[in-house]
C-alpha cells in the first residue's frame, strides 16, 4: 500500500505516524512534508495548494490512497481532482468542504436545519454592517466569511473595536476576498470543546474530545495562534453533553449536508461551546485540527488507514473505532515572537528516545541537520493513565529538546485539570 499525504505540519506528521502503524503501508509520500516528517515519509516540494502539481505527482507515482489534510486544498477541490484520476481519498470534496470554507454557508446551514449556534447576521456591504453595529449587543463577534489562516475572527469588546474590525475586513481587505462577506454574531460564553469525527455521510463516529489552547500566552492571554497545545479527553465533554451533541448537532449536521447535496466524507470537526443553554457550534472545520490531531490520534486504538478507507467506501458502520483509556497532552514549542515575527534557522536537537513522541510542524533539513523554519516548530505528545501524568511527561520531554528561541506555554492542560478537581 502506497499512501500520499497532502500537507506539511504537525497534524500531517501525526497522521503519517499513525498510518505507519499499519503493516501493509510500505510507502508514504508527503507533499510537501517538512524536515521532521522526512524521518517518517518521503517528502517532495509540491505545495499543498498546488493542485495541478499534486495531480501530476499522483499520476507519476500512482498512490493507492491519499489523505488530504489541510483546509486550503480541500476547499480548492484537491479531493475532487485526485478522485477524478482514480486515486481514492480521505477528505471531503469541494462541495462539502464549504462547511469550513464559508462561514456564511455554515451559519445559514445551521439556521435552516435548527442546529444550535450563536445568533447572527450576514453582510455583503459595509454600510449595512456598520448600521447594524450601532445597536448590536456588545461584546460581539465579527467573522470573515472565507479562510483566513485562523485569524478571521475578532471578539470585539467595544463598539469601536467592532467598527474597526468590520472596516479592516470590508474596507482594507485585510483577508482579501475572504472578508467581502462577513458574519456578525452573538458572543457566547462557556468552556470550549473540540470534537473531531469520522463520517461517511451515513454514520458519524465522534473521536475522543479535546481542548485547544489558542492564545499565545499563559492564562489564555495574548494573541490568537494556530494552537499552543492540546489535551484529550476534554473534561467538559461529559457523557450527557456528548449525548446531546450527537442528537442536536452531529447527526443533524450530517443529514443537513446530505439534504443539500453536499455529503461530507472525511473528518468533520465540531468546534463547540458548552453554554448555559447547552452545546452550540462555534465553527465547523472540514479536517483534523492542528494540534488536536496530535492528541486524538495517539489515543486511537484502532487502525487509522482501515477507518479512513471505510469512510471513503461509505462503510464506516462496519469498522470498529476504539480509543485507549488515559489522557494525552501535546505541548507546542514555538519560535519566540510567534505569531507576530520570529527568527528561524536554528538547529534543533531532539534526544533519540523522545523522537517517537515528536510531531514536527516548522522545521527543515539543512545539511543533515534539523533547523527551525516556522512559528510553531514542533509538538510533543505524552499518553499516560491520567491527565496530570500526561502533562508532566510531555513537559519533561519538551525540556529535553533544544533550540534557540524556544517558547512554549507553561500551563497547557491546567484549566482541564481544575475542571477535573
Ligand atoms: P475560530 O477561528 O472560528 O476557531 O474562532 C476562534 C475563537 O474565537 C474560538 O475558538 C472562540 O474562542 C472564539 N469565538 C468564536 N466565535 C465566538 C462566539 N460566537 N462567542 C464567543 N467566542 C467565540
Ligand atoms: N486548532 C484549531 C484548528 O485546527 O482549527
Amino acid at each position: 500500500m502506497k499512501v500520499l499525504v497532502v500537507g506539511g505540519g504537525g497534524r500531517e506528521h501525526a497522521i503519517i505516524k499513525k498510518l505507519k502503524e499499519n503493516k501493509s503501508v510500505e510507502k508514504i509520500w508527503a507533499l510537501p512534508g517538512n524536515g521532521g516528517i522526512a524521518l517518517d515519509a518521503e517528502c517532495h516540494p509540491v505545495k499543498a495548494t498546488d493542485i495541478d502539481g499534486i495531480v501530476a505527482f499522483a499520476k507519476e507515482n500512482k498512490p493507492d490512497y491519499a489523505v488530504v489534510a489541510p483546509d486550503d486544498p480541500l476547499v480548492m477541490g484537491c479531493v475532487d481532482a485526485l478522485t477524478n484520476i482514480g486515486v481514492p481519498c480521505f477528505g471531503p470534496d469541494a462541495k462539502a468542504a464549504i462547511i469550513e470554507g464559508s462561514k456564511v454557508f455554515s451559519k445559514d446551514l445551521m439556521k435552516k436545519y435548527d442546529i444550535p449556534t450563536a445568533r447572527y447576521q450576514t453582510f455583503d456591504n459595509i454600510k449595512d454592517a456598520l448600521y447594524y453595529l450601532e445597536s448590536a449587543p456588545i461584546p460581539t463577534v465579527i467573522k470573515a466569511d472565507g479562510l483566513a489562516l485562523g485569524k478571521g475572527v475578532v471578539i470585539a469588546e467595544t463598539r469601536e473595536d467592532a467598527v474597526a474590525a468590520v472596516k479592516s475586513m470590508m474596507e482594507d481587505h485585510k483577508f482579501g476576498a475572504s472578508g467581502d462577506n462577513i458574519v456578525i454574531e452573538e458572543f457566547l460564553e462557556g468552556p470550549e470543546v473540540s470534537v473531531l469525527s469520522f463520517t461517511d455521510g451515513k454514520t458519524v463516529v465522534p473521536m475522543v474530545s479535546s481542548m485547544d489552547h489558542k492564545r499565545a500566552g499563559d492564562g489564555d492571554t495574548g494573541l490568537n495562534t494556530g494552537g499552543m497545545g492540546t489535551i484529550a479527553p476534554n473534561p467538559y465533554y461529559t457523557d450527557e453533553v456528548a449525548a446531546r451533541c450527537m442528537e442536536e448537532i452531529f447527526l443533524p449536521t450530517m443529514r443537513a449536508m446530505n439534504a443539500e447535496g453536499r455529503t461530507f466524507k472525511g473528518c468533520l470537526y465540531f468546534g463547540l461551546m458548552i453554554t448555559a443553554d447547552g452545546p452550540k457550534v462555534i465553527e465547523y472545520n472540514c479536517r483534523f485540527g492542528d494540534p488536536e490531531a496530535q492528541v486524538v490520534l495517539p489515543l486511537l486504538d484502532s487502525d487509522l488507514l482501515t477507518i479512513m478507507q471505510a469512510v471513503t467506501e461509505e462503510r464506516l458502520s462496519e469498522v470498529e473505532v476504539k480509543w485507549k483509556d488515559g489522557s494525552a497532552c501535546c505541548v507546542i514549542a514555538a519560535s519566540d515572537g510567534y505569531p507576530v515575527s520570529y527568527e528561524k534557522g536554528y538547529e534543533i536537537e531532539i534526544p533519540e528516545e523522545v523522537i517517537p513522541y515528536v510531531y514536527v510542524a516548522g522545521a527543515s533539513e539543512e545539511e543533515g541537520k534539523l533547523v527551525t523554519s516556522g512559528g510553531r516548530v514542533l509538538g510533543v505528545t505524552a499518553v499516560r493513565p491520567t491527565l496530570d501524568e500526561a502533562i508532566e511527561a510531555s513537559y519533561d520531554m519538551l525540556d529535553r529538546i533544544e533550540f534557540a528561541n524556544k517558547y512554549y506555554r507553561a500551563d497547557i492542560g491546567q484549566r482541564a485539570l481544575k475542571a477535573l478537581k
